[in-house]
């Protein structure tokens, strides 16, 4: 109903306007790249082209997924689809679960391709679906449904275990991944939704055929704090204490885990990645891409197209202005930039048996 329309849309600005994020830093701060005086390059030679699980984007930049399947929000997937296209950058939309059920909700997704004919395209569905009986079907109605280069298959056990309403059920869930991502006709993304991917994780689904990840890690929005915000409306007595500020891998860490387990895959750094030099210090770490997920709708809701425009062309100016002033030309330059990993991040790393050196030695340059 027309009811139900506006609440959805009010739910999402409430979340959105709302103190969404992690206590808990990225760790990011403690990467510094260092600063090459005489870089050797122009500013107009830099070219941020990268390759990216089977497609290719003129930015190493994605905006996750988060919207659709509500006629309410149809707006901010067509709108959120058009700025990825106009930047040739990748563009994620929300769970697809709505659409699965019911289909007359599918244009609300459809309208992010119908936006962007071109960019990368990432269609989404959550993990517990999968365990909860979503079979290859399901997730191949989800790629044909938006023509997507790509699907995220999300996991999020902390907001299932919060959300009133969740599905906390991951039993099985690797061997379900695994079966989507041999049949899926595109490249699965595996990707979190704020508490981080580990090493264990992406090793074991990289030995099961899965390439692309997206870390979603500690430091950005956290759904433990969204559940129990929103629970605590509802008059739900569930409470997180420090788990909605605190559990989870901080995105730097979760970048080098990934990195180390999969040398060879295509990791996207996300999770509190909040301007161009958060981006770049990602990338340095040894991803190949940065996203975002808050920070665009926010400033959607607040600006419209144009402050989202604006956002993004300021995180590719940045990047590119880091690649310049490292002297490189390509954003996977930074993957042979001297770097300091120092502080917390620099322990963190070495208690998972981390050593930033050796693994930015086997990483393909183009
Ligand atoms: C999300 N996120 C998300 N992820 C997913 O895989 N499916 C989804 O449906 C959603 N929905 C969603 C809605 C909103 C409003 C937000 C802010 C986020 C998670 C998102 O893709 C991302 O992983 C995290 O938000 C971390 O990135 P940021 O927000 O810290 O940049």
């Amino acid at each position: 109903t027309g009811d139900t329309s506006a609440r959805k849309l009010e739910h999402l600005k409430m979340i959105v306007s709302s103190k969404v994020e992690s206590r808990e830093s990225t760790l990011l701060e403690y990467v510094r790249i260092v600063h090459n005086p005489t870089p050797e390059v122009n500013l107009g030679d830099v070219d941020l082209g990268i390759d990216f699980c089977g497609g290719r984007l003129k930015a190493p930049l994605v905006i996750t997924g988060m919207t659709g399947g509500h006629p309410d929000v149809e707006w901010i997937n067509r709108e959120l689809a058009s700025v990825a296209e106009e930047l040739g950058i990748a563009i994620g939309v929300g769970s697809q679960r709505a659409a699965i059920e019911d289909p007359s909700l599918a244009r609300t997704f459809r309208a992010a391709r119908e936006a962007a004919p071109n960019a990368f395209l990432i269609a989404n569905l959550g993990a517990p679906q999968l365990s909860l009986g979503y079979s290859v079907r399901e997730v191949r109605m989800a790629v044909e449904m938006i023509d997507a280069d790509a699907i995220a298959i999300h996991l999020n056990p902390g907001q299932e275990a919060y959300q009133p309403e969740g599905d906390p059920f991951y039993r099985g869930v690797i061997g379900k991944i695994a079966e989507a991502a041999e049949a899926a006709g595109v490249p699965v993304i595996v990707k979190e939704t704020g508490n981080g991917l580990s090493r264990e994780t992406v090793a074991q689904l990289r030995a099961l055929g899965v390439r692309c990840f997206d870390t979603a890690g500690l430091g950005g929005t956290n759904w433990i704090k969204i559940e129990v915000f929103r629970g605590k409306k509802a008059g739900s007595p569930l409470e997180a204490g420090p788990l909605q500020d605190f559990w989870g891998n901080p995105t730097a860490v979760a970048v080098m885990e990934a990195r180390a387990a999969a040398p060879d895959a295509y990791i996207i750094a996300s999770g509190g990645v909040r301007n161009g030099l958060d981006a770049a210090r990602a990338i340095a770490l040894g991803a190949d891409a940065a996203g975002v997920a808050l920070p665009a709708i926010r400033s959607l809701l607040s600006g419209g197209r144009g402050a989202t425009l604006k956002l993004l062309r300021a995180f590719e100016y940045q990047l590119r202005t880091v690649v310049y002033m490292v002297g490189e030309r390509r954003a996977r330059g930074l993957w042979r930039a001297p770097i300091v990993v120092w502080g917390r991040l620099a322990e963190e790393a070495a208690a998972r048996g981390i050593d930033p050196r050796w693994y930015a030695n086997i990483l393909r340059l183009e």
